[in-house]
């Protein structure tokens, strides 16, 4: 059963900035080690960094929490199948609120141009 949705979209350029303007403590703040490593492997990082960070966005909004004190940036993860496919890792807050909402596994599926990345999640009990 779903028992919940989240989208979200965002301007990659916003995220560029906060990326030249606070470097390495935004992307600290926001991802994982793996996730740094692989939107950092790409020629322009912005759009996969832009692109996870709408994942966070749109799981927290298929919780039903946003981000905040339930559901913190780095209670998310974004990794990759080798065939490219994301999926979620949840850790600590997260592993908490899916037992809580009776959750099993969360769905996601990005998108990006050079303009805007997009994602959207669904939560499955
Ligand atoms: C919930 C959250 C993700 C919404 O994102 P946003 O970028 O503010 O707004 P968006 O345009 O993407 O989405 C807005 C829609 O989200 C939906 N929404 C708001 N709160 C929600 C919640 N708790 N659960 C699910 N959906 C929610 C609403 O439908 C809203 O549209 P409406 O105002 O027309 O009703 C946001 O409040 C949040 O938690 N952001 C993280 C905050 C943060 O730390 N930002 C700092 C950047 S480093």
């Amino acid at each position: 059963m779903i028992l919940g949705t989240g989208i979200d979209i965002i301007e990659v350029e916003r995220i560029r900035g906060s990326h030249e303007r606070f470097g390495e403590r935004f992307l600290n703040r926001i991802l994982h080690p793996a996730e740094i490593a692989y939107c950092l492997s790409n020629r322009d990082p912005a759009p996969f960094l832009a692109a996870r960070f709408a994942a966070k966005e749109a799981i927290s909004k298929a919780f039903g929490t946003g981000i905040g004190a339930q559901l913190g940036w780095l209670d998310l993860e974004v990794q990759r199948k080798p065939s490219g496919e994301p999926f979620v890792v949840l850790h600590e807050g997260g592993q908490k609120l899916l037992a809580a909402r009776g959750g099993t596994k969360v769905h996601l599926t990005l998108s990006h141009t050079a303009n805007y990345a997009a994602a959207m999640a669904v939560l499955e009990s």
